[in-house]
């Protein structure tokens, strides 16, 4: 027996495997939502004869997706996407979201502009008026990353934002690590007043790889209940 929480994942998961045709080439998200997702499409393939190629956003996701028997091939092998089905952190009533608490952002991101739609699949958890509550995820280069925090902190004054603490991720006592070999610093903003302008003014640091604002990229949410209902964003 699920808890509701895992019951809203596992529906809006179930629901969004409905988007994935014969031959298309599918970008599979990274987290325990886009868990849910790699296990469906697993399933369908095993037992429902579906074929599609994906291409994951992470070393945890393409094990997984190998694990339950789907045909995984690079980005660069696949070129273009039809469609790639990720998890949120954060979404708004805009559909810009807040990636990144898994620390795949950058591929996230990668994959997710080379689609040619973005689904996003979440519980009912992730809804926001704005966004900012979650810790906004930026991916650093670690040469000097300590100077790229000082100088994001001191942008983050002049930005519409509430707070402007950050913090490097830990894995237990040393920096996380990303797939790309990067460290995430995480902004304590609480609330973002314009995430177009921010996710510009970010990105253009020295230092910063990307930052977690998706904007503008995802065109539809699956919002699950956990009572098991979902409902239809776009
Ligand atoms: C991974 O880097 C993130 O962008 C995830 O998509 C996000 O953290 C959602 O994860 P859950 O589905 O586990 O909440």
């Amino acid at each position: 027996e699920l808890s509701p929480i895992d019951k809203a994942k596992f529906v809006a998961a179930k629901r969004a495997a409905d988007y994935v045709e014969d031959g298309m080439r599918v970008g599979l998200g990274t987290g325990s939502t886009a868990a849910w997702l790699v296990r469906c499409l697993g399933e369908q393939v095993r037992e429902g004869g579906l074929r599609f190629q994906g291409v994951p956003t992470s070393t945890r996701t393409a094990d997984l997706a190998r694990e339950v028997g789907i045909e995984v091939i690079s980005l660069d092998e696949a070129k273009w996407l039809d469609l790639t089905i990720d998890g949120a952190d954060e979404f708004d009533g805009a559909l810009n979201l807040i990636k990144g608490g898994g620390g795949a952002l950058l591929q996230e991101k990668i994959v997710a502009t080379a689609s040619d739609q973005m689904v996003v699949i979440a519980d009912i958890g992730k809804e926001v008026e704005h966004l900012g509550a979650f810790p906004l995820p930026v991916e650093v280069i670690p040469f000097g990353w300590q100077t790229t925090q000082a100088l994001v902190e001191e942008t983050l004054v002049s930005m519409d934002v509430l707070g402007r603490q950050s913090t490097l991720r830990m894995n237990g006592d040393r920096p996380f690590v990303t797939d790309e070999g990067n460290h995430i610093l995480d902004l304590h903003l609480q609330r973002i007043g314009n995430p177009r302008q921010l996710s510009l003014v970010i990105n253009q640091m020295p230092g910063v790889v990307e930052n977690g604002l998706f904007i503008d990229i995802c065109d539809a949410v699956v919002i699950g209940y956990g009572d098991g209902r979902v409902e239809l964003r776009d």
